[in-house]
């Protein structure tokens, strides 16, 4: 696909380099990052998917409708950006999850890996929690540094441009787009 297949109202007049990850090659992909997590946990784990805002949202959200197990959802969101397309590595909980992790599997659900900082700095402060475990889905992994220990659950190694559509923004825009796609 092409950006000249797809509709250009949803663009508003903006461009996108190209589609990276095409709505059909997405689907199947999170169809079987769910298999897979439904076979890793139990009833018993009383998973928690934690979905980290805004980019995780439909990830997210077509996430846990594949998965075959009880579980809840609850929503963390973290600030690291601000404006621009290089993370500060300052990451602010400008909202925190009111469900108590003691006793619970948490997974965590997370729209792109790119320098590693924002997960480097979340997840020791989601440990001390008490969770009974604590693992990272991932929709995208750009794979810029080695991370200890790596995310579980990798949708797809991505290239090293910004990504947008799928939950992705840039400045809040193309969050919307059911593809992945380039600037
Ligand atoms: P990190 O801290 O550098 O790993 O960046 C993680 C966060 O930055 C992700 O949760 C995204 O919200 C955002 N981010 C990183 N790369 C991209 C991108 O290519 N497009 C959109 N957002 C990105
Ligand atoms: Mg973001």
């Amino acid at each position: 696909m092409t950006p000249s297949d797809v509709d250009s109202r949803q663009l508003g007049g903006q461009v996108i380099r190209e589609v990276v990850f095409d709505r059909d090659t997405v689907r199947k992909r999170v169809r079987q990052l769910a298999h897979e997590i439904t076979e890793a946990y139990t009833a018993e784990d009383r998973l928690l998917v934690l979905g980290l805002l805004k980019g995780s949202f439909i990830f997210m959200s077509d996430l846990v409708r594949e998965i075959q197990l009880p579980l809840h959802v609850d929503f963390l969101v973290a600030s690291s950006y601000g404006k621009g397309k290089v993370s500060s590595g300052d990451v602010r909980l400008l909202y925190d999850a009111s469900t108590s992790f003691a006793g619970r599997a948490v997974l965590l659900v997370e729209d792109i890996v790119d320098s590693g900082l924002t997960l480097e700095r979340l997840l020791p402060r989601l440990n001390a929690r008490g969770p009974t475990s604590l693992e990272v889905c991932t929709l995208l992994h750009k794979r810029v540094r080695k991370m200890v220990p790596e995310p579980r659950w990798v949708g797809f190694d991505a290239p090293n441009h910004f990504l947008v559509g799928y939950g992705l923004d840039y400045a809040e825009d193309f969050r919307h787009l059911p593809y992945i796609a380039s600037l």
